[in-house]
């Protein structure tokens, strides 16, 4: 996640004992006059010191660079190349790449050969969303890219339309598992170990990808491991060894590039804190005081996550 799952977040999660089977960077650009090796996500392989295997993921448009930049990748120490064709913002499909590549399809077929071209077997994945405007898009997405042969699909189960709201479609995704060729990994809001189960379930992907979940709980990572839940204390913990490393990690190390740097992953957390905190959190420009704010965390954890509505709907949608 671009600005959030950093070099600071891999290093906490090592950290804490709560480590994924693979890391994805965010999406580094790749376009003619920026080359993806140059941008600042590329900490998180050249720094990668978790044991974890990390994917690098390309965003761009034209498969010249996109090449170009993937044979480069291939001398890092990475487990492959992801192509990003799920980004919705503006800014990026004004460019063409991201979730754009999803209203064309000849293009994206295209490219997505070029990159399976350019990179060993078991070196090439993609991840994208179930269409650009109605999640039916699907079935010519997957149409599209599967030609390619890559070694891993990763969807969001969410139309660019939806950008990160409403109920994931994952119906339609359930639909079209069984013609993808390729271990297929599930996406798109799993914040407790009971959705997980759901999702493969119901869903049946060969694995899940978790996001902003892994951001506000990053012990789910250990509990889909079969071990103990969550705590309070374990989440204060949490925040405070996120607070040490992203100082680490800091250009600018003033208390208020810290606060604002914290505040990228505390907007995934606030509905663990009481009101108050949350608002003192919101505002706050130092950061000896934000640490002793992020102690009053981890309040309404367990309450918030026994809480079954958000699964009950993500079961009811599958048939
Ligand atoms: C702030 C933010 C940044 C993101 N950056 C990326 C990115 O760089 N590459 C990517 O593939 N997805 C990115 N995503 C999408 C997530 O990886 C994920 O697909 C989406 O949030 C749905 O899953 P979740 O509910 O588990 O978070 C980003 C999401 C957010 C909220």
């Amino acid at each position: 996640m671009q600005d959030v799952t950093d070099i600071a977040f891999m290093r906490t999660l090592s950290r804490i004992g709560c480590l994924p089977d693979f890391f994805m960077t965010p999406y580094l650009r790749s376009t003619r006059t920026t080359c993806a090796l140059a941008e600042t996500p590329l900490r998180c392989i050249m720094e990668n010191e978790t044991g974890v295997p990390i994917w690098a993921q390309l965003a761009g448009s034209e498969a010249e660079h996109l090449q170009r930049d993937a044979r480069r990748l291939l001398c890092l120490p990475i487990a492959g190349v992801n192509l990003n064709t799920g980004c919705p913002a503006s800014l990026v499909n004004r460019h063409g790449a991201g979730a754009a590549l999803l209203r064309d399809l000849t293009k994206l077929r295209h490219i997505c050969r070029a990159l399976r071209d350019s990179l060993p077997m078991g070196k090439w994945s993609v991840k994208c969303r179930l269409g650009w405007e109605d999640s039916s898009e699907f079935s010519d997405v997957v149409d599209a890219i599967m030609p390619s042969s890559p070694d891993m699909l990763i969807v969001h189960a969410r139309t660019r339309g939806q950008r990160y709201r409403g109920v994931p479609d994952v119906q339609q995704l359930r639909r079209e598992v069984g013609r993808v060729s390729c271990p297929i990994l599930g996406n798109g809001d799993i914040k407790n170990v009971q959705q997980a189960w759901l999702w493969l379930r119901d869903v049946t992907p060969d694995g899940i990808m978790i996001g902003r979940g892994a951001v506000r709980n990053p012990y789910l990572l250990r509990q889909l491991k079969g071990e103990a839940p969550t705590t309070a204390q374990e989440l204060r913990r949490y925040y405070l060894i996120l607070l040490e490393e992203t100082g680490k990690t800091l250009k600018r190390a003033t208390s208020v590039a810290h606060c604002n740097r914290m505040k990228k992953f505390l907007a995934f957390c606030y509905a663990d804190f009481p009101p108050n905190a949350e608002y003192e959190l919101r505002r706050c420009t130092n950061i000896i005081e934000m640490e002793q704010l992020l102690l009053q965390g981890g309040t309404t954890r367990l309450s918030a996550f026994s809480d079954s509505s958000a699964f009950e709907h993500c079961s009811g949608s599958v048939s």
